[in-house]
């Protein structure tokens, strides 16, 4: 069967570069088009990693290298990107330039976004693979209502991914009623452009609107599916967000008050179960397990476990009960900004669009 043929846009940036790693040699999807900024733009893609005064490659992803056919592809300006035979796009932009660009791609092709801006919007599923994907369905009356042939997907903040998928875990067997959380961002969740003088030996106390992202997203994540919106989870989420001395992956220390009072083992146990029916269907970016919970109290830490299953399972660790709220537990969590809460989730939700009829 012929493979699907995917556009990345944001080829060159953090989360483009992990839906290049994910899609390389992918057995359903082809890498077909790049697309960057007017910087990038005419330049092969391999010109355009490399640092023209320094000769240095800005490859972002640990343990691979850029897919050989695609350091051979013109990268072509976003705006005026060819979308002839393209069947999805990857869209891992910056906020100002994804707004205005993603609609373009939309009206003719499915484009699943990492990035904030259509996130909130009614009619835009705001989608954790493995966690709602049952939010799809509202595509359909995306497509009526903007008369578009295409429809954007999201994803939501990388913040909120690992911090949704425990929850959900807890809300589907004991409730969920309010969740604190406080998160130690690792430095590649802000893109390329951090200054290393700003984060070397510190914590960063303040990511600006990062905290109520991760509120109102989180909502959304847990809400039902109606036929034209969301209703969203009336949980409420309290959110402290640091940017820490770690390169890649969030660590979060999360305190829930549970809807039922629950136990240690009953809640690891929730946390084990968690998500077997999607992780069954074998898809080819998918973990083998949503939540790997570790009993040994020095896991998670971002240094060991990000990269487990590429960076798409939410490693979870200290489970504890809580004396403070009600029905409370706490836990800490390490999950892969950049793999499961951006390009490789990317890749994994086109790969459930497919096997669900989407795509
Ligand atoms: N990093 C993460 O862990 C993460 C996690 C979840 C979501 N996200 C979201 O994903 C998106 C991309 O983030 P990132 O971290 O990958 O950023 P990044 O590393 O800074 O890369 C930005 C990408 O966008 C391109 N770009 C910038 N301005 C553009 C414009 N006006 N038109 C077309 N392309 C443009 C850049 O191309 P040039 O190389 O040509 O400049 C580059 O490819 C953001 O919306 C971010 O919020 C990121």
């Amino acid at each position: 069967m012929a493979k699907i043929k995917a556009a990345v846009v944001g080829a060159t940036g953090i989360a483009g570069q992990q839906v290049l790693a994910a899609l390389d040699n992918h057995p359903w999807f082809e890498i077909a088009a790049l697309a960057a900024s007017e910087r990038s733009a005419g330049k092969s893609f391999a010109d355009a990693l490399t640092d023209s005064q320094s000769g240095i490659r800005r490859w972002y992803v640990q343990g691979c290298e850029p897919p050989a056919g695609a350091l051979r592809l013109e990268v072509q300006e976003a705006r005026s990107l060819r979308l002839d035979g393209i069947g999805v796009v990857f869209a891992a932009v910056e906020s100002e330039a994804a707004r205005e660009l993603e609609p373009i791609y939309a009206r003719r092709v499915p484009t699943i976004s990492t990035a904030r801006p259509h996130r909130m919007e009614p009619d835009v599923p705001l989608v954790i693979p493995g966690v709602n994907v049952d939010h799809l369905g509202i595509v359909a009356h995306q497509r009526r209502r903007r008369g578009w042939e295409g429809y954007i997907a999201a994803l939501p903040n990388c913040t909120a991914t690992g911090l949704a998928v425990t929850l959900k875990a807890l809300e589907d067997r004991f409730g969920v009623e309010s969740a604190l959380v406080t998160t130690m961002q690792g430095i590649s969740g802000a893109g390329r452009d951090l200054a290393a003088l700003d984060i070397v030996e510190n914590i960063i106390p303040f990511i600006p609107r990062e905290e109520e992202r991760v509120v109102i997203e989180t909502r959304k994540i847990l809400g039902r599916p109606g036929t034209d919106a969301i209703d969203e989870h009336r949980v409420r989420v309290s959110a402290t967000c640091t940017r820490a001395s770690v390169l890649n992956g969030h660590t979060e220390s999360v305190a829930v008050a549970l809807g039922t009072k629950a136990d240690v083992e009953e809640v690891i146990a929730a946390f084990e179960a968690f998500g077997h029916d999607f992780t069954a269907l074998g898809l080819p970016n998918s973990p083998r397990r949503m939540i790997t919970v570790h009993r040994d109290p020095m896991r998670p830490q971002p240094r060991l476990d990000r990269d487990a299953e590429l960076g798409m399972t939410t490693s979870v660790g200290r489970v504890r009960l809580d004396e403070v709220l009600p029905n409370g537990v706490k836990y800490l969590l390490v999950s892969h900004n950049a793999a499961m809460g951006a390009g490789r989730g990317a890749v994994l939700l086109a790969e459930y669009m497919k096997h669900a009829g989407y795509l």
